[in-house]
């Protein structure tokens, strides 16, 4: 399978935070690059994974841009500090506004979009075919399942446009039938466009492991207080990314032995 991996999208450098005397994350670097593959539009799925309480949600929360570190740094596209809103951001327990219908907070997301300017009806029509949330559209999110209320924040995430989409535990509570779904949805949206980059926070090795391209370890070294990237693992060059079929692979459950000795 021919692909190079191409400029810096994303970069954390040296990041730290502390609450108080507390380490919580120390010196954790990790760099995501554009992959390209020729003829295709390819996107990038990677997967931060790491024990409860590890320091997950609150890397997540770092790279959104919601906190700052005590010291190092997020950058995008080579140079930019990341900020609030710089990233679609779909919290563990998919926030949507609820005196709002669906549709009425799609449309809303869609107006932040200047690329669908005009086309706004149409992008909705078209991702809540392939999401199955086109006879909700119109129900406030009170009335949804939980799994509905997962795709329709997926969605509005979506629609506003940014390259990057970042999601705390997708796959929690979710049963077998719907998770499926939603990892062909996160595939989907993968490849809508060849910058667009999916970061998973997750204690759920073997969905993630499914869906990524690359895998970062969050966990303590021996003797050092805070959590910090321990690995990366490139699924691409075990040849365990892009493919529909992969948990059947060998590899694939090597894989998935190796991360949770290293967890
Ligand atoms: N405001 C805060 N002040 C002090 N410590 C905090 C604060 N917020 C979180 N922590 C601590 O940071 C650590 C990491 O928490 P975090 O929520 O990131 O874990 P997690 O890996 O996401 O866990 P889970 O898989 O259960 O969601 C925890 O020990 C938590 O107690
Ligand atoms: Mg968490």
């Amino acid at each position: 399978m021919t692909y190079t991996k191409e400029e810096v999208l994303l970069e954390v450098e040296h990041v730290d935070l502390n609450y108080g005397e507390r380490s919580i994350l120390r010196d954790v670097n990790f760099t995501i690059r554009n992959i390209v593959r020729p003829g295709m539009s390819q996107g990038q799925v990677v997967s931060l994974l790491g024990r409860s309480g590890i320091g997950k949600t609150q890397l997540f929360r770092l790279l959104a841009g919601l906190q700052q570190p005590s010291s190092g740094s997020i950058t995008i596209f080579g140079n930019k500090e990341v900020e609030a809103g710089d990233m679609g951001v779909v919290f563990q327990h998919y926030y949507l506004f609820e005196w709002k219908t669906i549709y009425q907070s799609l449309m809303m997301a869609c107006r932040q979009n200047p690329a669908l300017k005009g086309n706004e009806k149409d992008a909705i029509a078209k991702w809540a075919t392939a999401f199955e949330v086109t006879d909700i559209l119109h129900k406030y999110p009170q009335q949804l399942s939980g799994g509905q209320r997962q795709r329709a924040s997926i969605m509005q995430q979506l629609l506003k446009g940014s390259a990057f989409l970042l999601f705390d535990e997708p796959f929690s509570g979710l049963d077998i039938c719907v998770l499926d779904k939603v990892v062909d949805m996160l595939l989907q949206v993968s490849v809508s466009d060849e910058l667009k980059t999916l970061v998973i926070v997750s204690h759920d090795i073997e969905t993630s492991v499914a869906i990524s391209d690359t895998v970062f370890i969050l966990g303590k070294e021996e003797g050092q207080p805070g959590a910090t990237v321990k690995q990366e693992i490139d699924l691409v060059e075990r040849g365990l990314a892009w493919q529909k079929d992969v948990r059947r692979e060998k590899a694939f459950a090597d894989t998935l032995d190796e991360i949770k000795a290293s967890l």
